[in-house]
Formats: structure tokens, C-alpha cells, sequence
């Protein structure tokens, strides 16, 4: 059997679009391995949000020109977001590539490896194609979390990201297509689907009839199996009343929204093309605190934008400090070709955008760990998915709101359960736990199957 090595740059996009080429090519009869020296074909699905990501592509691509001088027959091909990005001038750089193509081939992966190999030169394929929904996945039992891709592409034109260049015009997958896929997954074991979109919350407008995510949402709740739903990214323009109530009224939506504020700044929103000012957005916090209380929030931010001033930067602590976030992911601005705010006068130098994202993660990582430590004491499902890392006696497992918790199970197999744990200690990465109620020990828990069923709290 032909060997594959896959190697993942990137978002939670391009790993389910990992899992569908690695399931694709499986029908082609390839088999993955772990070993790039082993390999008949070498993918790399990549990332081009920041300047960063794709140095580590083409650094990765100089590692593998030794091996391709080695063993001619290997067969390199690039994927993803950088291989729509930079496209033929890929092979300018790295002319050890076989193969490139963008997202909307996915799903010709298997016809384009065959006409690369047979070729002998090098293949680009970065057109647009029509959008299908694909399920092939690759065998992984056991597994209970798994991303399905709701929607593809994102026409929002923040000047600073290449996304709209690079996956193409917004297109809703339509919601049979969605459940199916979300079916398939509950009768292989999965528990917990993470919906993925550019805009999730914008989901459906698109197709005939409209729906939105609150719909689906209420349709993905009904699949029996499955016992959380999360979903990412949605974008403050487009979050309505209709899905904040659906977080709150939908049993298996978890507490837990991940909203970009970018920045806490009006000016710097406004020349972002974000669409909302600061106090719109802390309006739609309000909202969302008081419609579903203690939700858990996190944000990405991005510091040295073009012409952000110190003033402007304190503006984006302020937010941070009074939205109180669970988590904060910060950016460093980097230029994108083809952008809007990469050719704005201004650009703030590497040193102050070092130093403005060095504070921004210091308040960020006090208010996280204040929400924490609020968490100490309280009883909390958890969802356990594997072993502790540190100490494989102890189980591993997430919150609702996507915190992990370490536990002592007493040698219980709880793996694929929902149990009730209390949070004993808020460490600075994960809480600390212990059994509690019915699958504490001394308390009989119901088994089935060998299983012990404790239900979704
Ligand atoms: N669809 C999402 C964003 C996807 S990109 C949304 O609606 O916001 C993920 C994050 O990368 C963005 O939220 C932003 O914070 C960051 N990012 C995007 N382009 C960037 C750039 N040029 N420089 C630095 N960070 C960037
Ligand atoms: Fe990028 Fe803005 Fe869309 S950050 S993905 S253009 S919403």
C-alpha cells in the first residue's frame, strides 16, 4: 500500500480538510504513516493568515528537498490556504513541489496526485469549483470529538486578512447535508461536534430556503448520540438575538462563545472594516452575560494594526479587563499580500507590537485565571475524553464551558461519559478534580455495557 504524510498548518478548517484528504486517498489506497521518510506522498495543508505561517511551510519544504533529492519518486504537493494564496509561485521557491492546490480541489485530491505523478512536471490547480459536501473520513475509533464544516468562505473583507482571497465567496452547506455528516459521526462514537464556518453565525442566508444557525442548531440537538455542540468562529456583526437565545435554549449548545473583538478601538475597527464599534460590541457581551449567565467568552485579538496608537491599544486592555474572557488569543498584525491595510501608511514597528502583545497576554491571563478560580468548588459535567498527560492514573476531560479537567476516576472506565466532577483547584492551564455524585466512589453507579452512564447535566 502507497504511504501518505500529512502534515497540518492552521485552523480547525484545514484539519477537517486534513481528515477529508486523508479519508479520500484512503479509497485511492493510501495508508498514513507518522514517517516523512517513508512516504510515497507528502502533503502539506497549509495556512497563510500571518507571515509567520507560511515561513513555517516553506521552511518545512526546505527539510524535505534533501528527501526528494534522496528519493525522486516521493511526491510533494501543497495545499490549502497559502497554495491559493501564492499559487505557481510556490514552485518559484520551492521547486521540489509536485503538486498545488487550493481548498475548492479537496475533493479531486485522488484524480490530482494521479495526473501529478503522471506528469512528471508540476500541477497547479487553484480554480473555483462548485461546493460539495464530503464525508470520507479516515478510520479513528474511539473518537469523540470531531469538527464538521458547516460553510465555507467569508466575504466580510476585514482589510487585514487574506481568508476572502484565499476560501472564496461564502457558501452555507445546506442542513441535510450537515446532519447527515453529524449522524454518520454519532453512530461512530463520536460525542461532541464543533461547527466550523469563517462567519458560523451568518450560517444559511445564503441558500433557498434561508435558515441560520439557531435552526440548525435545534436540528443537530435532536441526533441522539451526540451530547455537545460547539461552534466557531462567529463574528459580532452578525450575532443576533435568535442564536443567543438558541445557546441558551438548545440542551446540548455549550455555554461557551468565542467572539473577535480584534480591537477595543473605533478607529482602528473602523479602518479593520470590522462593521462595529467598541460599545456595540460590549452591548452584544451585555446580551450574551445576561441572557445566558456565566457563559464563558473568549475573543482574538490583534495588536500593531496600521496607524494603532498607544491610546488605541488601551482602548483593546479596556475591553479585555471589563469583558472578563476565559481565554484571549493575540496576534501580532502581519502584512498580507493582497490586503487592503497592507499597503496603509503607519505600520507599527515589530518592538511595540512585542510589547503591546506581552501586556495584552498578561491582563488577559488575570482575568482567566479570576474566571478560574470562580470555577473552584463547583460541581461541573465533564465530558472525559482520555488520560492525563502528566499522570496516565488520572483521567483528562472538558467542561461545557472547554476547560480541562484532571481527575482521579478510581479505576473507573468513564472514557465517552459525561460526569460530574468538582472543581477542587484552578491551575494556570487545567482545574484539578474529583468525582462527584453518582460517579463518585462509594456511590453505585448504573453501568451499561461497562459502561457508567451518569446523564448530561
Ligand atoms: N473568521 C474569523 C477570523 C479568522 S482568522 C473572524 O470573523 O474574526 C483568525 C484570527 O486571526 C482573526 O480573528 C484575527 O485575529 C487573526 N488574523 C487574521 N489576519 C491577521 C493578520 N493579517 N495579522 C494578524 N492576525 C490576523
Ligand atoms: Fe477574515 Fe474578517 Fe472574514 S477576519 S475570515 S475577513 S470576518
Amino acid at each position: 500500500m502507497p504511504k501518505l504524510h500529512l502534515i497540518t498548518y492552521g485552523c480547525q478548517m484545514n484539519e477537517y480538510d486534513s481528515e477529508l484528504v486523508a479519508g479520500l486517498l484512503k479509497r485511492e489506497r493510501y495508508e498514513l504513516t507518522l514517517v516523512a521518510e517513508e512516504a510515497d506522498l507528502i502533503l502539506l495543508n497549509t495556512c497563510a493568515i500571518r507571515e509567520k505561517a507560511e515561513d513555517k511551510v516553506f521552511s518545512r519544504l526546505g527539510q524535505l528537498r534533501t528527501l526528494k533529492q534522496q528519493r525522486p519518486e516521493i511526491l510533494i504537493g501543497v495545499m490549502g490556504c497559502m497554495a491559493q494564496l501564492r499559487q505557481g509561485k510556490i514552485l518559484e521557491r520551492a521547486p521540489q513541489v509536485d503538486l498545488v492546490f487550493g481548498s475548492a480541489a479537496v475533493g479531486r485530491v485522488g484524480e490530482l496526485v494521479e495526473r501529478a505523478r503522471a506528469a512528471g512536471a508540476p500541477i497547479v490547480e487553484v480554480r473555483e469549483a462548485p461546493l460539495v459536501k464530503l464525508t470520507a473520513k479516515p478510520d479513528r475509533p474511539g473518537q469523540l470529538k470531531a469538527f464538521v464544516t458547516v460553510m465555507e468562505g467569508c466575504e466580510k473583507f476585514c482589510t487585514f486578512c487574506v481568508v476572502p482571497v484565499t476560501r472564496g465567496r461564502e457558501r452555507s452547506h445546506p442542513p441535510e447535508a450537515v446532519l447527515a455528516e453529524v449522524r454518520e459521526l454519532a453512530a461512530a462514537g463520536v460525542r461532541e461536534v464543533t461547527l466550523l464556518g469563517q462567519t458560523v453565525n451568518a450560517y444559511g442566508r445564503d441558500l433557498t430556503p434561508a435558515t441560520d444557525l439557531a435552526a440548525l442548531l435545534t436540528l443537530i440537538d435532536e441526533i441522539e448520540g451526540i451530547e455537545r455542540i460547539r461552534f466557531t468562529t462567529s463574528n459580532p456583526y452578525n450575532l443576533t438575538t435568535r442564536l443567543i437565545r438558541a445557546i441558551r435554549d438548545v440542551p446540548k449548545v455549550v455555554e461557551y462563545l468565542h467572539l473577535p473583538l480584534q480591537s477595543g478601538s473605533d478607529e482602528v475597527l473602523k479602518r479593520m472594516n470590522r462593521g462595529y464599534t467598541a460599545a456595540r460590541y460590549l452591548e452584544l457581551i451585555a446580551e450574551v452575560a445576561e441572557t445566558v449567565p456565566g457563559i464563558a467568552l473568549s475573543t482574538d485579538l490583534i495588536v500593531g494594526f496600521p496607524g494603532e496608537t498607544d491610546q488605541d491599544f488601551e482602548r483593546t486592555v479596556d475591553v479585555v479587563a471589563r469583558v472578563r474572557y476565559d481565554n484571549v488569543f493575540a496576534f501580532r498584525y502581519s502584512r498580507r499580500p493582497g490586503t487592503v491595510a497592507a499597503e496603509m501608511s503607519d505600520q507599527v514597528p515589530d518592538e511595540v507590537k512585542a510589547g503591546r502583545n506581552a501586556r495584552i497576554l498578561e491582563v488577559a491571563a488575570r482575568v482567566g485565571a479570576e474566571r478560574s478560580r470562580a470555577l473552584e468548588g463547583r460541581v461541573r459535567p465533564v465530558l472525559v475524553d482520555g488520560r492525563s498527560r502528566k499522570d496516565p492514573g488520572e483521567l483528562t476531560g472538558r467542561t461545557r464551558c472547554n476547560r480541562v479537567v484532571n481527575f482521579d476516576a478510581h479505576g473507573l472506565d468513564l472514557l465517552g461519559t459525561v460526569v460530574p466532577v468538582l472543581v477542587t483547584r484552578a491551575l494556570p492551564h487545567s482545574l484539578r478534580g474529583e468525582l462527584a455524585g453518582a460517579g463518585a466512589p462509594g456511590a453505585a453507579p448504573a453501568t451499561s455495557q461497562g459502561r457508567v452512564l451518569v446523564a448530561a447535566v
